[in-house]
């Protein structure tokens, strides 16, 4: 189905637009191709989630131990042309404490009550039923190295608490050292908030921390270290209800943008990088369920 750009006389002609289109119209969502550490110039509201999958700062070792650093995946065929070169040209010099600035101010505030963590998990209200918390959170995906970092980093920043979060793939992308040692098949993250539990939609359901890591086959495929989007689809239900606000700073594809789209909460997104900014524009916040009005 062939798309039509928004034109200013929308409102005499009909028009389809992608989705992504529409919610920027009303407001509810935008990627801005900046830094996060501008977004005071931007007046974007505060989040009830921040998911951010960071730089990890692996400069030109990106391909270290994965079979593309090989023609052909094959070290008989000789280095390819990523031996030896970097995801991204900003995987170098990332800010954490930057950024851990940037989610403590962005986050929506804590209601405060002046009861502690535990009794408010036990809160009921009159009839019996639970009162869910308000309180926000930010996950956060990094490597395993960096987990006390970011521990003890958040901590500084005011949060207080974490929970580790382990993503379980079917692949491991460690193949070249597969012979000689136990090989890597997860990414791990961090679910960090400040005093209170966070808003939790588990529906009566246990909810274990470690993930399946789904393949993603629906979404365009636009950067190197692009996260699948039913699994931040997933995320985004367990952590918000449908109208809040999510923002992704270091957006690079756009896939937080568009998982919270299609579930209907507010987006908004920060990707440094030109290239990266205009395929999350253009193909991944683009190709996916026109809205017509
Ligand atoms: C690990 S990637 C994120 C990939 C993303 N989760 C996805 O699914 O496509 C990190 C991204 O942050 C961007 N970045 C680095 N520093 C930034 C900054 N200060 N502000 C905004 N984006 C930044 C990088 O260009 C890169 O695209």
């Amino acid at each position: 189905m062939p798309i039509v750009f928004y034109t200013e006389n929308i409102g005499q002609n009909m028009k389809q637009i992608s989705k992504y289109e529409y919610e920027v119209i009303k407001g509810k969502c935008y990627l801005y191709n900046d830094s996060f550490q501008n977004f005071k110039s931007y007046g974007i509201p505060h989040a009830q989630l921040i998911i951010a999958d960071v730089p990890y700062n692996l400069d030109n070792k990106a391909y270290a131990s994965n079979p593309m650093w090989y023609v052909g995946g094959d070290n008989k065929n000789g280095e390819s042309e990523l031996a030896g070169k970097a995801f991204f040209d900003t995987d170098k010099d990332f800010r954490p404490a930057e950024f851990m600035h940037f989610c403590s101010q962005m986050l929506i505030k804590e209601p405060k009550n002046g009861i502690s963590e535990e009794e408010e998990e036990e809160k009921v209200d009159k009839i019996g039923n639970k009162v869910k918390s308000k309180a926000p959170c930010m996950i956060l995906f990094c490597a395993f190295e960096q987990l006390h970092y970011f521990i003890e980093l958040g901590q500084r920043y005011g949060f207080k608490h974490y929970i580790p979060l382990v993503f379980r793939k079917n692949f491991s992308s460690q193949v070249l050292k597969a012979n000689m040692k136990v090989v890597g098949c997860c990414e791990y993250g961090l679910i960090l908030y400040k005093d209170k539990l966070p808003k939790f939609n588990n529906n009566g359901q246990m909810i274990m921390n470690c993930f399946d890591w789904v393949r993603d086959s629906n979404t365009p495929k636009v950067h190197p270290t692009q996260k699948p989007v039913p699994l931040l689809e997933r995320l985004i239900e367990i952590f918000t209800d449908p109208g809040d606000v999510i923002i992704d700073p270091c957006a690079g594809s756009g896939s937080t943008l568009r998982a919270a789209i299609q579930k209907n909460r507010k987006a908004y997104g920060f990707e440094i990088k030109k290239d990266f900014f205009a395929k999350a524009r253009d193909k991944v916040l683009k190709d996916f369920q026109p809205t017509l009005f």
